[in-house]
C-alpha cells in the first residue's frame, strides 16, 4: 500500500541537451547494475529512452557492462498485438536493447500482446511483479494532457495494479504514427499499475521536448490526482526527474 499521507519533492535535473538526458539516465542504470548485478529493473519504451538504450548497448560492448544477472520488467504492451509487429513494445525492446546485451532471455518480462484474454495476462503479470522487488524503475511521461506513466491513463488510481486499459485518445493520436496505418493502433494495452510502479525502490522519470512541458508542470506542481497519474509519483521518496530544457519550459 502506498503511503499517501506524505509527499516528497523530486530531485529535478534540467539538462542542456537531449543527449545529456540520455547520458545521465544511462549512467544511473549502469551504476545500478554495477553496484547490484542481480538488479530488477522496470523499463519503458517510446522515443524518449532510445538514446539511453543506445548508450547502454555501447556500455555493454565497450565497457563490458554485464546484464547476465539482471531482470527486466517492461511497463506495458499494446493489446492485441503480434509480438513481431514492428510497433509492438516487444519488438522495440528486442531491437533497442534485449538483442544486443547479455541478459538471460528468461529474465526479460513484458506483457504478452498475443494473450487471448488480456485480463488473465495482466493478472499473471501482476503475480510476477508481486513476487519481486524492483530496484530501479525508469519511466517516461505521456504526451500532452495525458500525464500517463506506463499506460496508466487519466482516471488510473494510486492503488491500481497490472490490468488491461483503454488508451486515451491523445495517446492513440500521438502513438498511431508508429503504425503503418494510423488506424491500426490497438484500442488498449496491458500495463503495470500505478501501485506496481510506486513499489520500486527508486524511480527516474525522463522527458524531452515541449510536448511534455505542460504534463510535467501539472504532475510536479498541480494536485495529486487521477487526472494526472504522474502526479502520484510525488508519493515516492526517491524520485529523480531528468529532462531537457524544452520539457522544463514551464517549471
Ligand atoms: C511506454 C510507456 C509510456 C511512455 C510515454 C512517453 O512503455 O510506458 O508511458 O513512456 O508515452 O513516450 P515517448 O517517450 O514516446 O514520448
Amino acid at each position: 500500500m502506498t503511503d499517501t499521507t506524505q509527499t516528497y519533492k523530486p530531485v529535478i535535473h534540467i539538462m542542456a541537451t537531449s543527449a545529456e538526458v540520455d547520458e545521465m539516465a544511462a549512467n544511473l542504470v549502469a551504476k545500478q547494475v554495477v553496484e547490484k548485478p542481480h538488479s530488477y529493473l522496470t523499463l519503458p519504451t517510446g522515443q524518449t529512452p532510445q538514446g539511453m538504450y543506445k548508450l547502454l548497448v555501447s556500455k555493454h560492448i565497450n565497457e563490458k557492462l554485464d546484464f547476465s544477472a539482471v531482470t527486466i520488467f517492461n511497463l506495458d504492451e499494446y493489446w492485441p498485438i503480434k509480438k513481431f509487429h514492428e510497433a509492438s513494445y516487444a519488438s522495440y525492446m528486442k531491437s533497442n536493447l534485449i538483442d544486443h546485451i547479455n541478459i538471460q532471455k528468461a529474465n526479460w518480462h513484458i506483457p504478452n500482446g498475443e494473450a487471448s484474454d488480456p485480463a488473465i495476462e495482466a493478472s499473471h503479470y501482476e503475480t510476477q511483479l508481486q513476487g519481486v522487488s524492483i530496484d530501479l524503475a525508469i519511466l517516461g511521461i505521456g504526451p500532452g494532457k495525458t500525464c500517463h506513466i506506463g499506460f496508466n491513463e487519466r482516471g488510473s488510481t494510486v492503488d491500481s495494479e497490472s490490468r488491461y486499459i483503454k488508451l486515451d485518445e491523445e495517446t492513440k493520436k500521438t502513438n498511431s504514427v508508429f503504425f503503418p496505418n494510423a488506424s491500426d493502433i490497438p484500442e488498449g494495452a496491458i500495463t503495470q499499475g500505478v501501485a506496481d510502479i510506486l513499489r520500486a525502490k527508486k524511480i527516474v522519470l525522463i522527458a524531452k521536448g515541449e510536448g511534455k512541458a505542460w504534463g510535467l508542470h501539472r504532475s510536479i506542481y498541480g494536485p495529486i490526482s487521477a487526472d494526472a497519474p504522474a502526479s502520484f509519483l510525488r508519493y515516492h521518496p526517491h524520485l529523480t526527474v531528468i529532462i531537457d530544457k524544452a520539457a522544463a519550459r514551464m517549471l
